[in-house]
């Protein structure tokens, strides 16, 4: 049997989930093998450098190298070097919106000879409802008992570092002993541990998606209903929520975009026989904005003449990741509709992409497609339309 010099193994330990959970747990002085596919990731990890923006990240990193209590393998043997086993890898939907559960069957098909039962394996890729007890009884075939856990994600991208240290984890296994590890585990990084059943786990995080995905619908819907009156949204929300505690979650108007939110509403939606009302409506609101901006700006202009900025290509502030960001969206939109379309991002890097300065400077229309705070102090030149949803922009004294 090989020897178990390390605590845990992360396949999928480059990506936005599986590093920060890496750098977090060699703080707290455990071993991590990171295993990924992605031999650049990993070698630009291995010299000291984060391959994304994940805020307090890199100092952890240093220390975890110095320290070496970091290991980088695309080799699937060094998993049996490994007392626990974390699955971090992406779980996306198809083109018809249901999850492609055959990757993690196939990840699992291909790794399993170099695992064994007395290893944890520890799910944390966000996952259909029932996933966790499939890959239980695909292992189990063999006639062993294996300890198989589900330990969802719940961070902020961005926020990882910080959040993973502040968050109560949820912790589920589909044997006792699964749980007992995974919460000893966990216990080392989270700051309180939650005990569900597995189905129960699986449910609270894609409700928890699923909720924040509905919360921004709701926002933008009411945003598209006062625009279609000339009122400002922003103005209305905030006279909602000062002093009003039933109306303070409330979010601002925007995209609502990113690799998680829609896609965990459709795999819950898939989950329940395709009849999830409340979902479907959230997509084709949250989906409908960028279509609804250029209709609503088409009736101010003639866009086949127009040159129009997108300030922002990242899915959320202050990051760098463009993963289905919906300012993509918009700008093939406009296209279609004849616009010339100009391209500017803080953090994501493109040699197309022009600087915020001079995106406001050769625009007849700018639309914020993400509030980066870089934007907080942009000065847009007068004369130039203006579509702000989140009110990033400084407003033009007059
Ligand atoms: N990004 C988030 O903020 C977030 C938050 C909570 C949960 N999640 C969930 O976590 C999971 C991972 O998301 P992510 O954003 O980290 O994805 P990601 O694409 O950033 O990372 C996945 C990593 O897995 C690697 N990988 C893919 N197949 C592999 C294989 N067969 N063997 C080894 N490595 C492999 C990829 O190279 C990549 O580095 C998804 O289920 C997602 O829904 C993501």
């Amino acid at each position: 049997m090989t020897q178990r010099d390390v605590d845990i193994c992360i396949i999928g330990g480059a990506g936005h989930v599986g590093l920060p959970l890496a750098l977090v747990f060699a703080a707290a002085g455990q071993r991590v093998i990171i295993y990924d596919l992605n031999a650049d990731a990993l070698k630009q990890i291995a010299g000291g450098t984060m391959p994304f923006i994940e805020y307090g990240a890199e100092p952890l990193l240093q220390a975890a190298l110095r320290d070496q209590r970091l290991l980088f393998s695309s080799d699937p043997r060094d998993m049996a070097r490994a007392k626990h086993i974390i699955v971090a890898v992406g779980t996306p939907v198809d083109e018809y919106l249901n999850p492609k559960l055959r990757a993690l069957i196939d990840l699992f098909k291909a790794i399993k000879p170099n695992l064994d039962p007395d290893q944890t394996i520890i799910i944390r890729s966000t996952v259909f409802p029932r996933t966790c007890r499939f890959v239980l009884r695909a292992l189990n075939e063999d006639g062993h008992n294996w300890h198989v856990a589900y330990c969802p994600e719940r961070i902020a991208q961005g926020h990882a570092i910080r959040e993973l240290k502040d968050l109560p984890q949820i912790v589920s296994g589909c044997s006792e002993e699964a749980v007992r590890r995974a919460t000893e585990l966990f216990s080392l990084i989270a700051p309180q541990v939650i005990t569900l059943e597995v189905e129960e786990a699986e449910l609270a995080k894609l409700f928890s998606n699923a909720w924040r995905y509905i919360q921004f619908a709701a926002a933008n819907q009411f945003y598209m209903v006062a625009e279609s009156i000339g009122l400002d949204f922003t103005r209305v929300r905030q006279a909602m929520v000062d002093g009003y505690g039933r109306a303070a979650s409330l979010p601002g108007a925007g995209f609502a975009a990113g690799p998680c939110l829609l896609k965990d509403t459709m795999q819950l939606a898939a989950f329940n026989n395709n009849s999830f009302t409340l979902g479907h409506a959230a997509m084709a609101i949250n989906e409908g904005l960028p279509n609804y901006l250029v209709d609503s700006l088409s009736r101010r202009h003639k866009l086949s003449e127009m040159r129009v900025g997108i300030l922002g290509m990242a899915f959320k502030a202050d990051i760098d990741d463009i993963r289905d960001s919906l300012s993509y969206k918009l700008g093939k939109v406009l296209r279609f509709q004849g616009a010339q379309v100009l391209y500017s991002d803080e953090f994501a890097k493109d040699p197309t992409f022009i600087t915020k300065e001079q995106l406001v400077a050769s625009s007849d229309v700018v639309i914020v497609g993400v509030p980066h705070s870089a934007y907080k102090t942009l000065v847009v030149p007068d004369g130039v339309d203006v579509v702000d949803l989140w009110g990033v922009l400084p407003i033009n004294s007059p």
